[in-house]
């Protein structure tokens, strides 16, 4: 990967080689792919990583491939563990995000009564998640509050409520999927810290577009997707666990054989890494791709991209807050790259239609997606436009251009 310096940013920052990202992304030839949120674009190392694999599983067997590509899959480990500033035996492989979410929480033992601390901008499938625990273990789920400011949630009412209620597990969303929200993770992490309350963290939109620090954030477990910011393929994802964690003696329910040992007819026990959230059969192509993901991801500089992809969503939103009929719906002093906007006079489906038919992808949101958020905003649905670091400029000025034509058109 290429990085050169140039004259034209500040001194100390190196410029991203544009050309050399895009012709490194073959889907930049054919799209203006602004749905980084839904699924970022897969740059060739990765395709080539996963395709050279099935090549080899069918031509040697699949076990004998995997056996022949161990370093390999070894390093899907060492480079998330890398990115998120923690150690390989931290992390762990998991299908998607709501995958590792799911394993985490099935590795705690809710008793009727716990209570679940979350937010009103956790995800949907966590906040169903929630439900579901309530419905089976009866546990209670309480929100935070908003700040009124409109920066996310209210970290002082939050801690507050950490300190009434105990809470069994505190949970929260670093970037919702439904607005480019940043909500303050690290402060929430403080408060855990010193309450010593277990905290979950779901970075799924956060991994791979801004500065994902487990230690920073003071989290226990963090789940994530690698097919959106990072890049990967579809059906991947990872969980950290938390040494403090491990140590406890967590692990999720079903645990597998790969998890554990089966030390005697009556019993197992876990594995010390975070392995113990594996299971035994792996997409191993997958897990290739998501590796060279990462690495590709540690090679372009984690810096240069939280800088660029949310300036890059910045200037989206300074051109489209001119536009008559089109209401910008993200709060926080800080947004992340997802810009999300209700537009007067279009339904969703024919808006959407419209960007596809110009070469435009994106992604509708609607209010069974956030309740809560929506509910605020007074919108039943939004558009989601989601750039990320190898998105031009030009690109940017051609999709505002392009929202602004149909904002001011017949329906
Ligand atoms: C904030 C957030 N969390 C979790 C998920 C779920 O990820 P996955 O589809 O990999 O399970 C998403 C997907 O959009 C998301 O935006």
């Amino acid at each position: 990967m290429k990085i050169q310096d140039s004259a034209s940013e500040s001194a100390s920052e190196p410029l991203l080689d544009l050309a050399a990202l895009r012709a490194d992304t073959p889907g930049c030839d054919s799209v203006i792919h602004f749905n980084n949120a839904g699924c970022g674009l897969m740059a060739r190392p990765v395709l080539g990583a996963m395709l050279d694999h099935l090549r080899l599983e069918a031509a040697i067997g699949g076990y004998e491939a995997s056996a022949a590509r161990a370093a390999e899959v070894a390093d899907f480990h060492a480079a998330t563990a890398e990115l998120v500033h923690t150690r390989p035996g931290n992390i762990a492989f998991a299908g998607s995000a709501t995958h590792a979410y799911s394993k985490a929480l099935s590795a705690i033992d809710f008793r009727p009564g716990d209570v679940v601390l979350t937010t009103r901008n956790d995800f949907i499938s966590n906040q169903i998640a929630f439900l579901a625990l309530r419905r089976r273990h009866g546990v209670e789920i309480v929100h935070a509050p908003d700040h009124p400011d409109g920066s996310g949630v209210d970290v002082a009412a939050m801690a507050a409520l950490m300190r009434a209620r105990r809470p069994r597990l505190v949970a929260a969303t670093h970037v919702p999927t439904n607005s480019g929200l940043v909500q303050p993770v690290a402060e929430i992490g403080r408060h855990c810290r010193e309450l010593d309350l277990l905290y979950l963290v779901d970075a799924c939109q956060s991994v791979g577009q801004l500065d994902v620090d487990v230690e920073r954030i003071g989290c226990d477990l963090l789940t994530a997707t690698c097919r959106k910011f990072l890049r990967g393929p579809r059906g991947s994802g990872f969980l950290y666990v938390s040494d403090r964690v491990l140590a406890a003696g967590y692990e999720p329910l079903f645990i597998d054989m790969y998890g554990a040992r089966w030390t005697g007819p009556d019993s197992y026990r876990p594995v010390d890494t975070a392995a113990r959230f594996e299971e035994w059969e792996f997409p191993y192509a997958t897990v290739l791709g998501s590796a060279a993901a990462v690495r590709y991801a540690l090679r372009v500089g984690v810096g240069p991209v939280a800088r660029r992809t949310p300036a890059l969503a910045a200037r989206l939103r300074e051109q489209l807050a001119g536009v008559p009929g089109v209401r910008l719906l993200d709060g926080g002093p800080a947004p992340a790259a997802l810009v999300t906007f209700a537009i007067e006079g279009w339904r969703p489906q024919p808006f959407k239609a419209a960007m596809d038919a110009r070469g435009i992808n994106s992604a509708l949101s609607f209010r069974e997606f956030a309740h809560f958020d929506f509910a605020d905003k007074d919108v039943e649905w939004c558009l989601r436009l989601s750039p990320h670091y190898y998105n031009t400029e030009d690109e940017v000025d051609a999709v505002a251009a392009t929202v602004a034509e149909l904002a001011g058109s017949a329906r």
